[in-house]
């Protein structure tokens, strides 16, 4: 894996930022694999101000509350268009998330992983790092889950995410996220962590044993993975 250790967020965001330009550049007809949580806003914000041509760019999801309505200001289709889709010039029609209202998550999810394979499978997928080591939604577990899914939240992710809405009891029970190979199969994979709090997380994915009770820690074996940290959350990385 190639670590990347910058001095703070800002510079952090850049230098994810200035990797997916540099994508963009390469193929405008990229297929990106986007993330939310609050750590890549600030590669949002870098792209968008670099004015790039994100008319041929694909863009799908990582995952999705179930479930939520698209109104709701928690949803991640609604967190992707204010800090994105609103202001790039991305086609709607190219911009795909589960759908967090489907009557059945399990066809959904499929449909989501078909269409996925259908554009060409993803040029580049952004990811956070959950503070117990989840990608997407994928929780720690016995297994590494393979495809798109619908899974129960930890209690430790409701909790880290009750703070971006009204309680805690408002958080959705379930989410339907890509699977670990869903994310695996990404030719390029760039992972942000941000923060003295992912310090021990971080170095758990880094030098720890590939574990699925860490999902992240899976990405050791992928070919194209660049780590970016900043210096507080790469207090314990060698
Ligand atoms: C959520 C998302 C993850 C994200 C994580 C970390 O749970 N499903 O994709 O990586 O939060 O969020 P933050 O960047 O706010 O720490």
């Amino acid at each position: 894996m190639k670590i990347i250790i910058t001095d703070n967020y800002n510079t952090l965001s850049a230098a994810a930022g200035d990797i997916i330009a540099q994508q963009i550049k390469a193929k405008p007809d990229s297929v990106l694999g986007l993330a939310t949580g609050s750590t890549p806003i600030g590669t949002y914000k870098h792209l968008v101000e670099a004015g790039l041509d994100f008319s041929n760019v694909q863009a799908f999801n990582l995952d999705e509350y179930y479930p939520i309505p698209r109104t709701n200001d928690q949803s991640y289709y609604y967190f992707m268009n204010e800090n994105l889709f609103s202001q790039v010039n991305i086609d709607k029609k190219n911009t795909h998330i589960q759908n967090g209202e489907a009557s059945d998550p399990q066809a959904e999810c499929q449909r989501y992983e078909d269409a996925i394979k259908g554009a060409g499978g993803i040029d580049l997928q952004l990811l956070g790092l959950g503070l117990n080591g989840h990608i997407g939604f994928n929780e720690p577990d016995s297994h590494f889950p393979k495809a798109t899914h619908h899974v129960a939240l930890d209690e430790s992710t409701i909790e880290a995410n009750s703070r971006f809405f009204a309680s805690s009891d408002d958080v959705p029970r379930h989410a339907l996220t890509m699977g670990i190979g869903t994310i695996f199969n990404a030719r390029k994979i760039v992972m942000l962590i941000s923060g003295e709090a992912k310090a021990d997380i971080a170095k758990a994915v880094i030098h720890g044993n590939i574990d699925p009770q860490i999902p992240a820690s899976i990405l050791q074996l992928h070919p194209d993975v660049t780590i970016i940290l900043d210096k507080d959350a790469a207090k314990y990385v060698k």
